[in-house]
C-alpha cells in the first residue's frame, strides 16, 4: 500500500492531542476495522497508529453508534495497563472532539493478529490461556476499584452496540427462544461486577512477544465480566467452521482458556459466573449466524445449520459448565 497524506481531520486531531506531526508526514490507512477509520502515521521517531471513531459502521445493515465511545476505548487502554502491564498499546492521547485516539503501532511481523493465526489452524491453547488469564485479571483489579462505574456511563452504548444488534437481533429471528435471549440481557444487566471489554475477539487480539495484546474497546462496559469470557470462547467455537482441520486445537485453546480464566476469579463464585458464561455462550453462537453481525466466514448453509442446532438445544436445555458446552458443540460437529 502506498503511503499518502493523512486527511486534515487527523493531523487536527493529533495536535490536540499535543503529538508533533511534520509537515509532508505521510501514513497509510489499515484494513480490517469497521467502526472506525485506523490509519498508521510514520513519525520521525517510528510509527503511531491512530483510530478515529466513526459515527455509521461500515456494515451492510444500517447501525449507528456514538463517537463518543472513542473516550471509553481510551479508557479501557488506562485502565488494562495499568492492571496488566502489557496487554495493550501504549496509549499517547485520545481527542474527545474527533473521537479519536493515538497509540503506539505494533507492526504485524511482530505482533501478528490471533484470528489469522487461527484462519491458518495455528492453535496454541497456552496463548489461548494467557488471553483468559488477562482478560480475568483486567475484571478482577477492577472490580474492587470503585471509581471505575462513574467512569464508564456506557450502559447505553453497551446495549445499543452489543446487546441489542447480537441477542435482540436474534431473538426477533427464532420467536420461539426469544424468551431466553430476552433472560440473558436481563441476567448481563444485573450483574455489574467488573470492566468489561466487550469485544474480545481473536480479530482485536495481538499474539505479541510478551503474550497477548487487546485493541478495540469501544464496548467497555462497567457490567457482567462472564460477558467477555463467553464472548471470546463463542470465537473459538466458530473457528471450528472457518478450518475445521484444526478443529481439536481450536477445542483445546477453548477448554485452556476457560480455566485459565477461572483459575483468576476473585469477585464472585466461580461456579456462578461460569454458569451465566456457559448460558450466554449458546445466544451469542446464534448471533453470530442471525443477529446484525454475522461471520463473514460461514456462508453456507450446512455450517448454519449446525450452529442453530447447537445454540436452540442449549437455549431450551441450558448447561452450567462450559465443558459440556463444549462437548455439545463436538457432538453436533461430528453428527
Ligand atoms: N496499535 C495498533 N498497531 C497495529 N495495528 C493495529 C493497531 N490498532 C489496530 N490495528 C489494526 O487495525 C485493525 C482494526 O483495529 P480496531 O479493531 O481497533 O478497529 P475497529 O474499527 O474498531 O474494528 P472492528 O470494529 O472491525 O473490530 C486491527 O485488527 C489491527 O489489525
Ligand atoms: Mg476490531
Amino acid at each position: 500500500m502506498t503511503a499518502i497524506a493523512p486527511p486534515p481531520e487527523l493531523l487536527a486531531a493529533l495536535a490536540r492531542m499535543a503529538i508533533a506531526v511534520p509537515a509532508g508526514t505521510l501514513g497509510q490507512q489499515l484494513t480490517g476495522g469497521v467502526s472506525s477509520d485506523i490509519w498508521r502515521i510514520d513519525l520521525p521517531d517510528g510509527a503511531i497508529c491512530v483510530k478515529r471513531a466513526l459515527g455509521r459502521l461500515k456494515v451492510a445493515a444500517d447501525w449507528r453508534a456514538p463517537i463518543g465511545r472513542n473516550r471509553y476505548e481510551a479508557e479501557w487502554m488506562r485502565v488494562a495497563a495499568a492492571a496488566v502491564p502489557g496487554s495493550v498499546p501504549r496509549l499517547l492521547g485520545q481527542d474527545e472532539e474527533a473521537g479519536a485516539l493515538a497509540m503506539a503501532y505494533l507492526p504485524p511481523e511482530t505482533y501478528p493478529l490471533w484470528k489469522t493465526q487461527l484462519r491458518d489452524g495455528l492453535a496454541d491453547s497456552s496463548f489461548a490461556a494467557r488471553v483468559g488469564q488477562r482478560v480475568a485479571r483486567v475484571h478482577a483489579a477492577t472490580s474492587v476499584d470503585s471509581s471505575i462505574p462513574n467512569r464508564f456511563p456506557t450502559d447505553e452504548i453497551f446495549y445499543d452496540i452489543r446487546l441489542a444488534p447480537y441477542l435482540l437481533a436474534t431473538a426477533a429471528k427464532h420467536p420461539d427462544r426469544a424468551a431466553a435471549l430476552h433472560a440473558l440481557v436481563a441476567t448481563t444487566q444485573a450483574n455489574k461486577r467488573c470492566l468489561v471489554h466487550g469485544d474480545i475477539s481473536p480479530k482485536n487480539i495481538l499474539a505479541g512477544p510478551n503474550g497477548p495484546v487487546f485493541l478495540d474497546a469501544e464496548c467497555a462496559w462497567w457490567g457482567d465480566p462472564a460477558f467477555d469470557l463467553a464472548f471470546c470462547l463463542n470465537h473459538l467455537l466458530l473457528k471450528c467452521l472457518w478450518t475445521p482441520a484444526a478443529t481439536q486445537g481450536f477445542l483445546a485453546c477453548y477448554t485452556a482458556l476457560a480455566a485459565a480464566y477461572r483459575a483468576e476469579i476473585t469477585w464472585e463464585p466461580p461456579e456462578s459466573l461460569e454458569a451465566r458464561a456457559a448460558r450466554l455462550l449458546p445466544g451469542l453462537l446464534l448471533a453470530r449466524v442471525d443477529g446484525k453481525s454475522p461471520v463473514e466466514y460461514i456462508t453456507t448453509e450446512p455450517p448454519r445449520a449446525i450452529v442453530r442446532r447447537t445454540a436452540r438445544a442449549l437455549l431450551a436445555d441450558p448447561l452450567d459448565r462450559l465443558q459440556d458446552v463444549r462437548h455439545a458443540w463436538e457432538a453436533e460437529l461430528n453428527r
